[in-house]
């Protein structure tokens, strides 16, 4: 039986990954800070699918917390999945969070990413066998949140995952990587960041378990850069292929109107 760990597992896209994994007969460990949400989770997943799960508390933006989970992702059983998926944004612009919360940010978005892949691929590679999916953001790919350092993690988050999973390192040991980039999905990520989600219009919002299916499969089939529905890769190869000017004037700027 494998095992998935998945970070940000009680809500949103990670609590739609242990479903769905839960539902493949994935043994899983779950980490998110409320233990009493892990806990909740993990009965609702043994109830449904009588999965078995391991619940770990932590804290990912801190250096405790990451070492917990590297510790789990070294031990056994072995992690055949690492799904790296907690993420956070805020709504207030860069010059009004102040730097500890900019950095807060950094810490979870990119520092326990770069973390947890790095303790992962260790026992992955000795072992050669594993896949690790990097939850990113088309907002990563280009102008499309300023005065934000949330894009600026997330492309972090694209291009880390691009260059380790082309590695001969990586490839030779038949690891598979693949970074996710979501457009817009109904989860609690908004309404936690006090972020309206009266913009964008209803249709370009997307369904998790949807995101989530388009994931696996892709991770599944090699794809190193998986972006979920029509729409976003439309979005996607617009935002990497027009000129930055062009693309700039859709962008949401977030200093521009309560804010100033
Ligand atoms: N929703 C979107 O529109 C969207 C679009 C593109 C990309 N994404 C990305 O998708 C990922 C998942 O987002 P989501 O929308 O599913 O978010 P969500 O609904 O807000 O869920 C966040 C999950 O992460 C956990 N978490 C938050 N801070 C944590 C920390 N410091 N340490 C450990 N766990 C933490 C939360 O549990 P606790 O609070 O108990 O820790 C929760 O389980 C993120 O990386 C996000 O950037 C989302």
């Amino acid at each position: 039986m494998p095992t998935a760990l998945i970070t940000g597992a009680t809500a949103g896209l990670g609590r739609s990954f242990a479903e769905a994994l839960a539902r493949e007969g994935h043994r899983l460990v779950l980490v998110a800070r409320s233990e009493t949400a892990l806990k909740e989770t993990a009965d609702e997943l043994r109830a449904s699918y009588g999965t078995e799960s391991e619940v770990l508390a932590a804290d990912l933006a801190t250096d405790e917390g990451c070492a917990a989970v590297c510790s789990r992702l070294g031990a056994d059983p072995a992690v055949d999945l690492l799904v790296n998926n907690a993420g956070i944004g805020y709504e207030r612009p860069f010059l009004n969070n102040g730097p500890r919360a900019e950095e807060r940010l950094l810490d979870l978005n990119v520092r326990a990413v770069l973390r947890l892949t790095e303790a992962a691929l260790t026992a992955m590679t000795a072992r050669r066998r594993g896949q690790v999916l990097n939850v990113a953001s088309v907002a990563g790919i280009g102008p499309s949140w300023l005065s934000s350092t949330y894009p600026a993690s997330k492309a972090w988050v694209i291009s880390f995952t691009e260059s380790l999973a082309w590695s001969r390192q990586v490839r030779d040991a038949g690891i598979r990587m693949t970074a996710l980039l979501p457009g817009y999905t109904r989860t609690e990520f908004h309404r936690r960041a006090g972020i309206p989600t009266t913009f964008p219009p209803p249709w370009l919002w997307l369904d998790a378990d949807q995101v989530v299916r388009t994931a696996l499969r892709d991770l599944r089939r090699g794809k190193v850069v998986s972006v979920p529905s029509l729409r976003y890769k439309a979005a996607t190869w617009a935002l990497r292929h027009l000129p930055r000017p062009l693309t700039r004037q859709g962008a949401w700027d977030i200093s521009a109107h309560q804010h100033r």
